[in-house]
């Protein structure tokens, strides 16, 4: 019968390993499979978009993350590591066999994905099952996910789609506006976005004359601005990221629609993007967990430190990349390299602190989401200006998870 090792007796275990493999070493013994398997890497599996309308923010994710690792000297709780990537193409119905495979043939020990609301759900239904590996969301904000889907091996370094829609809502009632039409892609992050947008504009006193869903990934917004125009309603509330939210508020402004009915929406509408949609963009305000002109020395050095090693600023993506990457360092750390001690790893991750967050600190709630700042932003002179807190410390509130 195999006796079940627990994870402090597995890590002491395998901490005598290490000491005897160094001893091994210097009196050039062969080394044994423990002394071998002691440096072998950690792996890290990514499943991000690097190709369509978010290629930007599978890189922008990618590339601080690594950077963070770097900084602390491209080990894992020392170990290296071994990165394994995954261009998750934005396909719903590849994501079951991408996550199968990263699990089962790479046997990843973490797994960082996805950006797209759809192909969370569709992971989380398998890593939720299982012990590992541990999966990191570095930006799909699906309220599945720390929601009904919540599990003990499930984190999440972003945002679930209510957070920073839900202030977004207030925020237009508070601005003296009485009807809106809500326009996003018809897939989770849009409907689950421009529902939280509606709950609270509506609570405000609001009313939300029509929801218009747009096909996913599809950028022909015409006849939709034709509607807007018709209905003339007070403000619009909108979700779009990357490519898409370039091509909407630039065709929004060419519609003549900018000046009469003001444009609002979760941050990402213009993160990442308000350079490229240059004089359409100016003005508008948004709320999101980051604003590019936070005034803390974290942001200051992570801006500086991201500029210098990718020659252009980073985005709230780009934090959301490198929060996944403390979080993996504390979890490795905790554990010295151990990734099979789960449990531990688990309780780390939940009691890990984010001192150096460009977004300012923040902490995992029980099922294991941010709590965070939602920060409202405007556009001002191509840039992302910090107007405020639009909502303290907020927290998903995770409906269906039964992790507290
Ligand atoms: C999502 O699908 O969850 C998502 C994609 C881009 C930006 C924000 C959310």
């Amino acid at each position: 019968m195999t006796k079940k090792v627990s994870d402090n007796s597995r890590r002491q275990f395998l901490g005598g390993v290490a000491a005897t493999a160094g001893v091994a070493a210097a009196s050039s013994f062969v080394p044994t499979k423990f002394a071998i398997a002691g440096k072998a890497p950690v792996k890290v599996g990514i499943l991000l978009p690097y190709s369509g309308t978010y290629a930007m923010l599978g890189n922008s994710i990618t590339n601080a993350m690594k950077m963070r690792l770097e900084q602390a000297g491209g080990m894992l709780g020392g170990r290296p590591i071994k990165y394994i990537g995954v261009d998750s193409e934005m396909s719903v119905p590849k994501a079951a066999p991408n996550t199968k495979k990263l699990i089962d043939k790479e046997k990843v020990d973490f797994l960082v994905g996805p950006v797209h609301s759809g192909i969370a759900a569709a992971m989380a239904k398998i890593v939720g099952k299982r012990k590992t590996p541990i999966m990191i969301v570095p930006n799909a904000g699906s309220n599945a996910v720390t929601g009904p889907l919540c599990a003990p091996n499930i984190f999440r370094c972003s945002f679930s789609n209510w957070q920073p829609a839900f202030p977004g809502g207030k925020l237009m009632a508070d601005e003296g506006h009485k009807t809106a039409i809500t326009i996003s892609w018809k897939y989770g992050a849009g409907i689950q976005m421009m529902a939280a947008g509606t709950e609270s504009f509506e609570a405000n006193g609001g009313k939300v004359i029509k929801d218009i869903q747009v096909p996913f990934p599809k950028v022909e917004f015409q006849a939709f601005l034709s509607d807007i125009a018709a209905l003339k309603p007070d403000a619009v509330f909108a979700f779009f990221s990357g490519g898409g939210a370039v091509k909407f508020v630039k065709d929004y402004a060419a519609a003549g629609l900018k000046e009469n009915i003001p444009l609002y929406g979760p941050g990402f509408l213009t993160e990442g993007v308000s350079a490229a949609q240059g004089a359409a963009a100016e003005g508008i305000k948004t709320t999101l967990h980051y604003s590019a002109d936070l005034d803390n020395a974290a942001n200051q050095k992570f801006r500086t430190d991201y500029t210098k090693a990718y020659g252009k600023g980073p985005n709230v993506f780009s934090v959301q990349g490198f929060d996944t990457a403390s979080l993996m360092l504390q979890a490795a750390a905790a554990v010295q390299g151990d990734m099979g001690a789960t449990g531990d790893v688990i309780t780390a991750m939940e009691n890990a602190v984010f001192l150096d967050s460009p977004r300012g600190q923040w902490k995992m709630s029980k099922a294991h989401n941010p709590i965070q700042n939602i920060y409202l932003r405007q556009v001002q002179g191509g840039k992302q200006k910090l107007l405020g807190i639009a909502a303290e410390a907020l927290e998903d509130p995770a409906k269906g998870c039964k992790l507290a």
